[in-house]
């Protein structure tokens, strides 16, 4: 796909059909919500925890900074799943769909409030009568049906802490997370259906759970009907449990910051993180961001693509969208199955007026070409979302003419598992359009673009995105690991959160997010560290060691290239290559099986022995090396890895 920028320079401001009806409207709102938010942020917060969530008991106060730790909403008591339920159920909200769910297949379900509610309490009877209560962990690990989202608000209603695992992780990865939060519960179901093939889930967990023997049980919902084992006395069947549950489950209340979920993700060592949230802000800021970039109303029918194991998932299909009443449109599958235009054929039947989804979809949907979209009346859409890295120009173009047809503002949203919910993305009714920036942050969130020193750099200037202040729906703490959460964010410039991205700043003061300038690669969207999957190939016993660089690709963005030294042996390379990739594949997960692998007979390294990744990356996007190598120690490694050819 050819990326010259044609929209260099454009700016899309918003039709004044949008602003009349916008939630936030017109430029100067934006901009006297963001000074509001600015001058007096406990008065902002506080007013708005006040009306936007239901409380079992007011906070004393809005906030509390410890650095680097953060309490906010102070003494009060609420509880999540009340907020996305119970509240809703006053009113005509009541009998509104809260889920309009489509399996694969073509299976359907629409759950209204009312009924949802009814599920939710019925599992969190189940849970209970296992012996579960606030404070327990459990992991769910399920294929996109609305029983995911049960499961996640069951635990909330509980003030059990949830940490969902991406079904496309391996038993490995899971094992790993399980041990690392200390679960004593695994949510599951026999499998789920992703390219007309069953994607078994069960056999995963059993391997994993070999080496948890804290996991007390197994709650295995029925999905795909294949028969999985079932342990007696640890794996029940969710219909069973359900048989004898009833409907009545009030929410525990829980304080502010009793932790709402753990969220593993990539960090730059071989250990995923942990990410912890608590309640109420994380609660507050996922519903203010549907009024405030989705511009959320009533009759909207809001689709988010991502899935649930990902951080999108948890607050633009669980938390945000149920906490502010909206009908979501939750989908199993792949977009390719039957056929290319699954997406846009959903968009039509359910009429969905918001679409969320991320420029690696969008770039692999182009390439099958515009016949799929056209064949369906995409007229209800009226807004475009776009998450997970930046949005690039060919990409943003097709996205707004022919899904938006030149109509639907796109949100360009930045934010990261870390920050709970959008932090910088365009209020649609307000901020004028820049293809490629996520344009302006959210009130409230004081973002600039820093040296190391932490001095602002001028405008156009690259730089570290950083963020000023604490925010409600910020990270809390990095599960067991509070030295590394006080490292990671808030070790590199003093009282100051660290991104991790670089940025720069244009002269209207717009953002526009660079990309990743640690180890952390981006593969679909998709948070990967080089580190991880270093450490996944040297557990392989042919590898002496492994550097591993993300490769520019046209359609995930980044790719997994990774270079290898073998311990004395006979190989094939052909053969071994193959059996690297499906090793990764089967260590950390399919989404992370690396494009090529490379061997070598040594890897450049500096003297004091540190592998020169910033070398390898040069010799993957160019195939030269420019850089400065007067620290590196053999030159003629480094010649001999550029002369080699991509081998697939
Ligand atoms: C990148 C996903 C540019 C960024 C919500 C960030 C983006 C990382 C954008 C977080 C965007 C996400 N423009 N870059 N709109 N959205 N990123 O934790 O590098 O999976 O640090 O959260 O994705 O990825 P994560």
């Amino acid at each position: 796909m050819s990326d010259q920028n044609p929209l260099a320079g454009s700016i899309f401001p918003p039709s004044p059909e949008f602003v009349a009806q916008a939630n936030v409207s017109g430029m100067a709102a934006y901009q006297a919500l963001y000074d509001e938010a600015a001058a007096r942020p406990e008065q902002f917060w506080g007013h708005l925890a006040e009306t936007e969530l239901a409380w079992q008991q007011k906070f004393d106060h809005v906030f509390e900074w410890a650095p680097p730790f953060s309490k906010w909403f102070v003494g009060g008591q609420l509880n999540a799943s009340y907020n996305c339920l119970d509240r809703h159920l006053d009113g005509p909200r009541a009998h509104k769909a809260a889920i309009i769910w489509e399996g694969e297949p073509g299976d359907t379900r629409t759950i209204t409030y009312t009924e949802l509610h009814r599920l939710v309490c019925r599992f969190a009877n189940s849970i209970k009568s296992l012996g579960y209560q606030t404070g327990d962990r459990a992991i769910i690990y399920m294929p996109m049906v609305p029983e995911a989202v049960v499961a996640m608000l069951a635990c909330a209603r509980l003030g059990i802490i949830h940490s969902v695992v991406f079904g496309g992780f391996s038993a490995e990865a899971l094992k790993a997370r399980i041990q690392d939060l200390g679960a004593t519960l695994v949510i599951t179901a026999d499998g789920g259906w992703r390219r007309a093939k069953e994607v078994k889930l069960k056999p995963a967990v059993d391997e994993a759970l070999l080496e948890c023997p804290e996991v007390k049980h197994t709650i295995v919902l029925r999905r795909t009907g294949s028969e999985p084992e079932m342990m007696e006395g640890r794996d029940l069947w969710w219909h069973t449990l359900d048989e004898t549950s009833h409907d009545d489950c009030p929410a525990v209340p829980v304080d502010s910051e009793h932790p709402l979920f753990v969220l593993y993700t990539s960090g730059t060592t071989g250990k995923p993180k942990g990410i912890l949230h608590t309640t109420a802000g994380y609660l507050l800021q996922t519903t203010m961001s549907m009024k405030w970039v989705f511009d959320l109303k009533e009759n909207d029918v809001y689709w988010c693509s991502a899935d649930i194991g990902w951080v999108t998932g948890h607050s633009y299909i669980t938390y945000g969208p149920l906490s502010a009443g909206a009908t979501n449109v939750m989908y199993e599958g792949t977009p390719d199955t039957p056929a290319f235009d699954r997406w846009w054929q959903l968009i039509a039947k359910y009429k969905v007026t918001l679409f969320y989804t991320s420029p690696t979809a969008i770039r692999a949907l182009i390439r099958q070409g515009d016949q799929w979209p056209d064949a369906h009346d995409l007229s209800s859409l009226r807004l475009l979302g776009s998450v997970g890295e930046p949005i690039n120009p060919a990409a943003w173009e097709w996205y707004h003419r022919v899904i938006g047809k030149g109509r639907c503002p796109i949100v360009d949203t930045w934010w990261q598992t870390e920050t709970g919910a959008i932090l910088i993305a365009p209020m649609p009714g307000a901020v004028p359009l820049k293809p490629g920036s996520g344009t302006l942050p959210m009130p409230g969130i004081l973002a600039e673009v820093v040296d190391l020193d932490g001095k602002p750099v001028p405008p156009d200037a690259e730089g570290y995105l950083i963020i000023r202040r604490p925010w409600p729906s910020m990270i809390r703490n990095i599960w067991g690991d509070p030295d590394r959460y006080a490292q990671t964010y808030w070790g590199r410039m003093e009282g100051v959160y660290f991104t991790g991205d670089a940025a720069r700043r244009d002269a209207d003061g717009y953002f526009w997010v660079l990309g990743r300038v640690d180890d952390v690669m981006n593969v679909s969207g998709h948070r990967l560290s080089t580190m991880e999957v270093e450490s996944a190939l040297v557990r392989h016993p042919a590898v002496a060691e492994a550097a591993v660089v993300a490769k520019p690709h046209e359609i995930t963005g980044q790719a997994v290239c990774c270079f290898v030294t073998l311990k004395k042996g006979d190989y094939n390379h052909d053969v071994l290559g193959k059996e690297l990739r499906q090793w990764v594949a089967h260590e950390i997960g399919a989404f992370a099986r690396p494009e090529e692998i490379r061997f070598s007979e040594a890897l450049p390294k500096t003297r004091s022995g540190k592998i020169m990744r910033r070398l390898l990356r040069e010799i993957v996007t160019s195939n030269t090396v420019a850089g400065d190598v007067t620290t590196l120690e053999d030159m003629g490694v480094l010649t001999r890895l550029a002369a080699q050819q991509d081998e697939p």
